[in-house]
């Protein structure tokens, strides 16, 4: 019977080798998303970061949290809040400054509407130019 590669860059996260280690960066990052802080996921290079991510986005409550995710090294502003908004179904205004009040503003009817805490993944976050990070 084929039971699957086991450490498969798309293996469902229920098959999972389950790690203490693991399953202690989930909890700490669903602390941290409770609280809306800001959390750094740093590791070696294949070491499961990605699919740690993976893990914890899939155990979060769908009815609290909305995880947008992204993931480009090359990320400029631009393409954040419209990467974002283009998740939240929203065609992005084409200047940064206009997409980024639009983003708010689509944030704050999710969040007073629907109840639902956003969480803002960026994955692949290590080469990000300055202007990005302060952004
Ligand atoms: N707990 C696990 N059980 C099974 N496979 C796993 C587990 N954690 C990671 N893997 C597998 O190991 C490989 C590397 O994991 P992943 O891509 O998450 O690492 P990464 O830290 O994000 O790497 P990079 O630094 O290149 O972004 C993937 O194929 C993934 O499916
Ligand atoms: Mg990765």
């Amino acid at each position: 019977m084929d039971e699957g590669t086991p450490f498969s860059r798309d293996i469902p996260t229920t098959e999972l080798y389950e790690s203490i280690i693991q399953e202690e960066i989930v909890g700490r990052l669903e602390y941290a998303a409770e609280r809306q802080w800001f959390a750094v996921v740093t590791g070696d290079c294949g070491t499961g970061k990605t699919t740690t991510i993976r893990r914890f986005s899939e155990i979060l409550d769908t009815a609290k949290f909305k995880v947008l995710y992204l993931a480009d090294s090359k990320l400029t502003p631009r393409n954040f809040y419209k990467g974002l908004l283009d998740q939240l179904g929203c065609e992005s205004k084409f200047y940064r400054g206009d997409a980024k009040r639009q983003l708010h503003r689509e944030i704050e009817l999710m969040r007073g509407i629907h109840r639902l805490q956003p969480i803002v993944v960026v994955d692949e976050a290590h080469l990000l130019s300055r202007e990005m990070l302060e952004e």
